[in-house]
Parts: structure tokens; sequence; C-alpha cells
């Protein structure tokens, strides 16, 4: 019943791909090898050989199925390519057109294809271009959120559309705990996805300050202040830092293009300048102002309370949920 078995994998934990270069390796294979769905993240240029490479490195560190996430709204056809060549478990698409050509792309690689949705019509969309399974994605999801409605009202929405078709759907947004994964059982969902959780782990790439705030604050804001001139009409939930504060009524005709430098970071293959407002999250890599840089968050970032392993995560969530659903619904009936 619901939380075993979405997809082949051991249990129903997804851990979202988390850009610009925050799942990598490590993080992605200590999902896997607790029994989850970790998904890398492709870079936002073409780069398949670097691709090729960061799937490798995972294979190196476990021998269990993955998935590489991709945004659509950036150039990625080469990158697709890459991913279906080497046959990973999934393919995850967010922000564009999972068409029936992609579908039957992925399918005859032998390669599953998961698009997050935030809205009814994504999902009808989805379904009619043959998914495998959906990711319904909450208006409190931490990172770039493509939809207006919370989960409790999208997501049983989107388990009538589905109805009886063989499309598990994954939840996501604000699921920190064994609470939201049981809640979002009852809603029907299959599985559960986070990012904001698998951000603060051990093995995430994330800065340790950015990991450090997301222990620390408890609010967060959906705005559209960041990145504006690379990734236009592109709204994201962050953590409400005191530099966000600050920034967060500048108008709208401004963008990180006309900003001061105020640091450095390597993302995937890349040396890059970090812009003021642009949105790059601090990975470990970053130097300069980490404090004035966009930390993605969503709203239950209260609820952490501490960086674990990603291993653990997973533990807590599956033992946290059986028990649950054992010592508070079994009485009920
Ligand atoms: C730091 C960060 C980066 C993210 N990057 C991506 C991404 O590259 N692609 C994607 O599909 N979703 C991305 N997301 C959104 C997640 O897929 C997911 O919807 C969200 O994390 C769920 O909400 P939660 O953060 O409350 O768990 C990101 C989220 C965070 C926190």
């Amino acid at each position: 019943m619901g939380w075993r078995g979405i997809l082949g994998f051991e249990y129903g934990i997804v851990q979202a791909p988390l850009g610009a270069d925050i799942s990598g390796p490590e993080l992605v294979a200590a999902v896997a090898n607790a029994g989850g769905l970790g998904f890398l993240r492709a870079p936002d240029w073409e780069s398949p050989d670097y691709l090729k490479e960061l799937i490798r490195k995972t294979r190196s560190l476990t021998k269990k199925p993955f998935g590489v996430g991709v945004v659509l709204a950036f150039p990625h056809e080469k990158n697709i390519q890459a991913i279906l060549d080497e046959k990973v478990a999934v393919l995850q698409v967010y922000w564009g057109e999972c068409s029936e050509e992609l579908v039957l792309k992925a399918h005859q690689s032998g390669v599953k294809i998961v698009p997050q949705v935030g809205s009814l019509e994504e999902a009808k969309k989805a379904i009619h271009a043959g998914v495998d399974a959906i990711i319904v994605q909450g208006h409190e999801a931490g990172g770039h959120v493509i939809g207006q409605d919370a989960l409790i009202s999208l997501l049983p929405k989107v388990v009538d559309l589905v109805g009886d078709r063989d499309i598990p759907l994954i939840a996501a947004g604000g699921i920190v705990d064994a609470r939201g994964y049981v809640a979002a059982l009852a809603l029907g969902a299959q599985g559960i996805c986070l990012g904001t959780r698998f951000l603060a782990t051990e093995e995430s790439h994330a800065h340790p300050a950015y990991k450090r705030k997301v222990v620390e604050y408890d609010a967060t804001e959906y705005t559209d202040v960041f990145g504006r001139a690379r990734w236009p009409d592109a709204p994201h939930r962050v953590l409400h830092t005191p530099f966000f504060n600050d920034c967060k009524y500048i108008p709208a005709d401004q963008n990180e293009a006309g900003q001061p430098v105020i640091g450095c970071a390597i993302i995937h293959d890349r040396e890059i300048e970090i812009h003021r407002l642009a949105g790059v999250v601090p990975n470990a890599t970053t130097t300069g102002d980490i404090e004035s840089m966009v930390m993605y968050a969503g709203q239950s970032v209260g609820l952490i309370k501490e960086i674990l392993p990603a291993g653990e995560v997973v533990k807590r969530l599956v033992e946290g949920a059986q028990l649950l659903i054992k010592n508070k619904f079994s009485d009920i009936l």
C-alpha cells in the first residue's frame, strides 16, 4: 500500500533535483543507497560529456537506480540525449513542455519520465503525453514554484484526474518529516519529493552557511527578485534573510545584469561570477558575500532542526510514517 514500490524503488521517497549545482553524486548516491530515488541536476547549458561523467561518478557510489532532472526552460537537447544514452532510471523534467515526442524518446531508451507540475492543466497534458509518474508541486515548495495552489488542494484534484490510470503521484512542497509524508499519502500520493530537507544534509553540495541558515531560519517568501535576467517570469520561494528583506522591493525593471559582482563559484563545469540578485544559490565552492546570495527554501523550513546524513532523512521518514500510521490511525476504525 502506498509507500512502497513507486517505479520499483524501495520507498516512495524522492530527493528533488536541486539547482543550480546542489544535488551531486554524493547526495544522490546516499539517497539511492537508503532506498529512495535521488535526482542529479543537469546543467542549464548543453554539456553532455560532463553530464555523462556526473552519472558515471554517481554509479561508482551506488549500485541502485537514480535519475537526472532537467529544466526545459534552458538549452537541454544534448543533455537529454546523454541521459538517455546513459540509460539512467528516471528523467525528471520541469518548467517546459513534456511532449509526447519526449516521452516516446525516453521510453525507447528504457528511461522512465516524470514531469513536475504545478497545476491541473499541466497534469492533464502530462497524462496525455503518457508519462510514468507525476510530481505534483504545491505553492509551499522551495526553489522555483510553477503554480499557485497549495498541495492540499492541488494534489487531490490531480488524484481524481488520474483516476484508475497507473500513474503514481508524488507530492512536493513543504514536506520535511513523517507527518508530511503521511498527510501526502492521505491525500492520495504514492510518494513524496523533498528539496529543502535534502538540502540540509551532510552530502548535499550546498554551502555550509546556506545549510546552517536552513536550520536557523523559519520564514520564507514567494518572490521574483532573483535571476530575472537569466530566467524571466520564474517566481521562486526563498529564505527570509536580512539581505532578502533589504532587496525585496526592487523595481520591476531592475535585475542582476546591472548589479555588482559579489562572489564566484564553480557550477558544474563552469566557473561563474555571481552578481547581486543572481538566482544562483551558494554551493560548496562559492566564495564572496554568501549572506547576500539567494537561498531557496520551502515553507516548512522551520521544522528542520539539524543537518543529517541523507540516509538518516530517508530512514526517519519511513520509520516515522510507519509508527504514525500504527499508533495514531490504526485505532480509528
Ligand atoms: C535549492 C532548491 C533547488 C531546486 N532546484 C530545482 C530544480 O533544479 N529542478 C526542479 O525540478 N525543482 C527544483 N526545486 C524544487 C523541487 O523540485 C521541489 O518542488 C521542492 O523542493 C519541494 O518543496 P520543499 O523544498 O519544501 O521540499 C528546487 C528546490 C530547492 C529548495
